[in-house]
């Protein structure tokens, strides 16, 4: 595989690595422009895959090279060099030359507004040394940074540092993926913690100057995190130092590399004033993530990149079970069913459909994907479920047992699980291979007092697949009587075949189901309920998943027919919202939550469903309708609410406060739709802390009545740039739709749009390519801005702009008209003749 090259590799063709490394030592002569590497690297020979000696290298300068002291010269190659080598360990050494300063791309080693920083995963190290840059290959780094900067950090413990340097130690083996090294004038916060057996941890968070007061939310989220792996998968932390760093250019949220995290500076600095609520949560469970990878992801590695929902989906639902114990579990399940619908079956259910585990690609930068993250967090927790409580805990000690220090697959995962359970999980590995979302219909009977579900599973096709085998799903059941009272409480089914009955005997009445409870697999369930059901289940369902999920299907019911029938807005979802707002016994986060639409884009995904063309306008007009009659309806009790629920006191980041706040800013959002922004704008004014301040300026922006505190927010934010993304993707993704466009190419225009900074570019963009009514404008003129700029961004950053052509991914599901101007934006994109390889995949994959 070359780096240039769009050859696809596969996951049968995994052969070991022809040489293991037992030790690397790294030297760094840091400077902007050239910067030396020199590298010295113990290699002994894989007997049981011999092979030429080969490296990885990218945009190095090879200055020289030698073998057990000998210099060589080697031969160069697309992705890096070949040499003669002996048949017996030897060691490697080479000096290269690279260029931080020029490196915009944001992997191997650069600049950040002056200081320096890397990126490897997933194959960022090629471009900083010659290596075998494979996750299969571990090794214990020692390391020597030499630079004037003040602090200068790698992974491990600190082993030595003078004027000038410093000397890191890291025993741990690892793949080259998790090397790190910072430095520059940076300023700590600092903490410690100390673990289960009694070893002190020196924690720091690095931050550049003015950002000192932005950490202790951070640094209290790890240590929360350390504390939680203890004590419940029982995991401590191995090193005498973490270390986690904030650098404002960053193509991802964080990454997890050994004993020195590097953060996206908005996925960790966070202050009342600067940070909302929805933030603060955000970094928490970021910190909990990167730090839950030390055991799931560092100490046990992927074999290779297909493995890579090994350590993420894996990780993933690590950071998912800690935000349950340290918030709410109803909230967070609902909220990550609205990712999971809104980004990982829009994409299993289009042309970049592909399984958890792929068996190809391009370029692996493009398969950080929500289907590898999400749904393989998803898969996990379903296996969770099937084997219960005490066998996953007994799995996972089997599994860091078994596999410490080792880079593994996804049959290891399963065969622990399998050793341990007693079960054959080969139906259930389908999870890992097939793609797209299965469809789960069912359909109910009732006779002599037996109730009968019947469920008949299908998966739809996906690019390169059909005809699917049968999935195992469970699926968690809880029957009610028509009074709301429960009769059977939650029983997992496992529904193993194409077409499966379960039958409920003794039961006085027929029961109102409520099924797939707390979202048990990631499916698409396919059930006709009549609305008096919908409204049962939302008022008395035991299940708080499911409540919210009914009032969410009767909410959907009321839109569609709005938009396809044009009915009013269905007074009697009105109605069992009022009961639900005004009930104090209800967690107000997850009332907050019952009073959020379904998205634009899940309507245009329900329209799409049910056979019809999906006109973003008219979706975007429905429900702006339905919220001005919410707004009129239910004004009273909306008011009541926004009133009750005030936070009084200084700010905190606590779920309870935030909750409040969310449930009071959702009745603002409505209330602003009918009385002209006069209580957003006096919010707006007296707004104490973020929060509050974004909850006014958005209510405001929605009606296209914020120009004038828009301004001011400018002004008073100007200097904070987090702050300042905040302000350009609130208008990008709120603008009305005759506007947007004009507004995101008014924002490409101003002073602070810095768009070489991938948070900014995301912030417009990435804004933009929500606002669906916007960036669809009939005109096209929103695909050829959003085009233009994803072909500027290209030349720098591959791997953002990749992941932004996802913007365009539903293309198919729109009007001849608009897919045709989205195919001309597509094509437009593709035909540049030196286009990245990233994007050159996504392109292709979308057009196909
Ligand atoms: N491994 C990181 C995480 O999920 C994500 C990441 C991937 C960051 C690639 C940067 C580059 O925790
Ligand atoms: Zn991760």
């Amino acid at each position: 595989m070359t780096k240039d090259s769009a050859q696809p590799i596969y996951l049968a063709d995994y052969t070991p690595p022809a040489f293991w490394v037992d030790r690397v030592e790294l030297t760094f002569r840091l400077h902007p422009t050239a910067t030396r590497v020199l590298s010295r690297v113990a290699f002994r020979p894989n007997p049981d895959a011999p092979g030429p000696f080969t490296l990885h290298g990218q945009d190095l300068t090879l200055i020289r090279a030698t073998i057990d002291g000998n210099e060589v010269t080697p031969t160069l190659t697309d992705d890096g060099l070949t040499c003669p080598a002996p048949d017996a360990p030897f060691v490697w050494e080479a000096e290269v030359e690279i260029n931080p300063e020029a490196n915009k791309a944001l992997e191997g080693l650069y600049m950040s507004n002056g200081m320096y920083c890397t990126q490897c995963e997933a194959e960022g190290f090629r471009k900083i040394t010659y290596y075998p840059d494979r996750p299969d290959v571990m090794a214990p780094f020692i390391v020597r940074i030499e630079s004037d900067l003040p602090v200068l950090l790698s992974n491990g413990n600190p082993a030595a540092a003078g004027e000038g340097w410093a000397e890191w130690d890291d025993p741990w083996p690892k793949p080259a993926y998790l090397f790190a090294l910072v430095a520059g004038d940076l300023h700590a916060h600092r903490d410690s913690f100390t673990t289960a057996s009694g070893k002190p941890v020196d924690l720091a968070i690095w931050v550049r100057d003015g950002d000192q007061d932005k950490c202790a939310f951070g640094m209290a989220a790890l240590k929360a995190s350390m504390a939680w792996d203890e004590r419940v998968y029982g995991r401590e932390y191995d090193l005498d130092v973490f270390n986690i760093v904030a650098v404002d250019d960053f193509n991802a949220g964080a990454m997890e590399n050994k004993g020195l995290n590097v953060f996206n500076s908005a996925a960790v600095l966070a202050s009342p004033e600067t940070a909302t609520d929805a933030n603060f949560e955000r970094i928490e469970s970021i910190i909990a993530h990167e730090y839950f990878h030390n055991w799931t992801g560092n100490r046990i590695t992927c074999r290779d990149w297909f493995q890579l929902c090994l350590k993420e989906g894996l990780t993933v639902y690590r950071d998912q079970q800690f935000t349950k114990d340290v918030r709410s579990e109803p909230v967070k399940r609902i909220d990550d069913v609205l990712m999971l619908r809104g980004a990982q079956f829009r994409e299993d259910g289009g042309p970049l459909a592909h399984p958890v585990r792929p068996e190809s690609f391009v370029e692996i930068n493009n398969f950080y994907t929500a289907t590898v993250y999400d749904k393989g967090a998803e898969v996990i927790g379903m296996l969770h479920r099937l084997v219960g409580d005490a066998t996953y805990a007994r799995a996972l000690d089997l599994y860091f047992d078994r596999h410490d220090g080792q880079a593994c697959t996804i049959e290891d995962w399963l065969k622990v699980f399998e050793d341990v359970s007693g079960r054959d999980l080969t139906q259930f590995k389908l999870w890992y291979s097939i793609a797209g979302t299965p469809h789960v219909k069912v359909t109910d009977t009732w006779a002599d007092g037996s109730y009968t579900l019947t469920f008949q599973q299908s998966v739809p096709d996906t690019p390169g697949q059909t005809d699917k085998p049968p999935m195992v799903i469970p699926i968690a059941v809880g029957l009610l009587d028509t009074d709301g009272t429960e009769v059977v409480p939650t029983r997992v089914l496992e529904l193993t075949e194409a077409r499966q009955n379960f039958a409920f005997d003794g039961l006085a009445t027929r029961p109102v189901p409520s099924i797939l409870r707390g979202f048990s697999a990631p499916v698409i369930l396919e059930q006709t309920v009549p609305a008096e059901h919908k409204r049962l289940l939302l008022a008395h369902d035991t299940d708080p998943f499911n409540r919210w999920e009914a009032g969410r299907a009767l909410a959907r019911q009321a839109l569609l027919a709005m938009l396809t029938d044009r009915a009013a807005p269905d007074p009697a979802y009105l109605e069992a919202l009022q009961a639900l707002l005004a009930d104090d016994s209800l967690d107000p986060a997850f009332r907050a939550l019952v009073l959020r639409l379904p998205s634009q884009q899940d309507l245009t995904q329900a329209l799409f469903d049910a056979g019809q063309v999906p006109d973003p306008l008219a979706i975007h007009d429905a429900l702006t309708a339905m919220e001005t009659a919410m707004a009129t309806h239910l004004q009273a009790d909306l008011t009541a609410s926004f009133d009750a629920h005030q936070v009084p006191g200084p700010y905190r980041p606590v779920a309870a406060d935030a909750g409040k706040r969310a449930l009071a800013n959702g009745a603002l959002a409505l209330l602003t739709r009918t009385d002209a922004g006069a209580r957003a704008k006096v919010q707006y004014s007296d707004a104490a802390n973020m929060t509050q301040q974004m909850a006014a300026l958005s209510a405001l922006q929605r009606i296209g009545a914020a120009s004038d505190a828009l301004e001011h927010f400018h002004s008073q934010w100007q200097h904070e740039r987090l702050v300042l993304d905040k302000w350009f993707g609130l208008q990008s993704s709120l603008s009305l739709p005759a506007e947007a466009v004009a507004t995101v190419r008014r924002l490409t225009e101003h002073p602070d749009f810095t768009w070489e900074n991938p948070n900014r570019f995301r912030a417009v963009f990435g804004g933009f390519s929500s606002n669906l009514a916007g960036f669809h404008d009939p005109s096209g003129d929103g695909y050829a801005l959003m085009a233009d700029w994803l072909i500027r961004l290209d030349r720098l950053n591959p791997m953002t702009t990749a992941r932004m052509t996802t913007a365009f991914g539903t293309w198919k599901q729109y009007d001849a008209d608009r897919q045709a101007l989205m195919r001309d934006a597509l094509e437009r994109i593709a035909l540049v003749p030196v286009l990245s390889r990233d994007t050159k995949e996504m392109v292709t994959r979308i057009l196909a």
